[in-house]
């Protein structure tokens, strides 16, 4: 487990070439990126300046309290918002607006309401001339039976659960193979039992696809179960506070030992930051020799 507590912006380096020193190509590197937004109550410095890299391959998970900047980091790297200072890069091109090989999984699911849950699905390989309608259709048909709605397929969005419109959402991310994945809180408004199947699949999908994928979650065992990096914000101004590796073998279930282990790990940098609730307060503090999960624990992992 190789976990950093430090000050802000100072523990990820940003490497000086396309590739880092194990040969891992560079998909994304954010430069200095900092975000102010003007209100009419003033503005508000949503992000203060953060240096980051992303390889081919690499899922880096985003964790951290409401309002700390998550979504609007994910909004600048997706091209949907400029950033103050600073610059975005990805394959070594700067990012000036929203293209293909970034797809974004929105916070609210975003589905078009006058489509079927099928044509959703296959809505972001409309643009792809080198597919066939029938190759688009089985793209679509493959993710939409991966995270298990396929018997909606003909459905509209508004006859679906939260859920079920979450897990749509997600097919129709997945199905398109972007480069660069960008997710926020996928997998939020799904019950603990579908979360943890899709943890399985979406692994066995980002191993065959080589996809990088950059996500939002608020839970820290999502988080050491799914990612190779994990970076913690602190909120005003989001600033990057705590960085932690989990290199572990995949597939990684959320009950293996050293999953809930850095779990535990990440449970105990959030305390020492003061990022969980005040009312958590009183949980005691896990002694450092024993990171695996207390019931308590558990509970608070599922949500900062
Ligand atoms: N368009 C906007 N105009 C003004 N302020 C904004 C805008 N978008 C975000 N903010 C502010 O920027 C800060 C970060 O917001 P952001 O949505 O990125 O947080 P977040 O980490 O995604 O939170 P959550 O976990 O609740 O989704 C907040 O203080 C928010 O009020
Ligand atoms: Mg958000």
């Amino acid at each position: 487990m190789n976990a950093t507590l430090a000050s802000p912006n100072t523990e990820i380096g940003v490497a000086s070439t396309a590739t880092d020193c194990r040969g891992a190509k560079e998909v994304l590197r954010i430069e200095g990126v900092s975000k102010t937004f003007a209100t009419r109550h003033g503005s508000v410095q949503a992000l203060s300046p953060i240096d980051l890299t992303l390889n081919e391959g690499e899922i880096v998970a985003l964790l951290g309290p409401s309002g700390c900047g998550k979504t609007t980091l994910l909004n600048m790297i997706a091209g949907f918002e400029k950033p103050t200072t600073g610059r975005i890069l990805m394959d070594g091109a700067p990012v000036t607006g929203p293209g293909p090989q970034r797809m974004v999984m929105f916070q609210e699911h975003t589905l078009f309401p006058w489509l079927t849950v099928i044509d959703n699905a296959m809505f972001g390989l409309r643009n792809m001339p080198l597919m066939s309608q029938r190759e688009r259709l089985d793209r679509a048909r493959y993710y939409l039976n991966l995270v298990g709605i396929s018997a909606f397929e003909k459905a509209y969005i508004h006859e679906l659960s939260g859920g079920m419109k979450q897990r749509v959402a997600l097919a129709r991310a997945l199905a398109t193979h972007p480069r660069l994945l960008l997710m926020d809180e996928p997998f939020a408004a799904l019950d603990a039992m579908m979360r943890e199947e899709l943890y399985g699949k979406i692994q066995e999908v980002l191993a065959r696809t080589g996809q990088s994928v950059l996500m939002v979650t608020h839970n820290v065992r999502e988080a050491a179960c799914l990612a190779d990096r994990v970076l913690v914000l602190a909120p005003r101004p989001g600033r990057v506070v705590y960085s932690m590796s989990v290199a572990l073998p995949r597939p990684r279930d959320l009950y293996d030992p050293p999953v809930a282990c850095h779990a535990a790990s990440l449970l105990s940098g959030l305390r020492q930051l003061h990022l969980l609730p005040e009312s958590d307060s009183e949980h005691a503090t896990p002694p450092r020799d024993l990171p695996l999960l207390s019931d308590a624990d558990r509970h608070l992992a599922d949500g900062i």
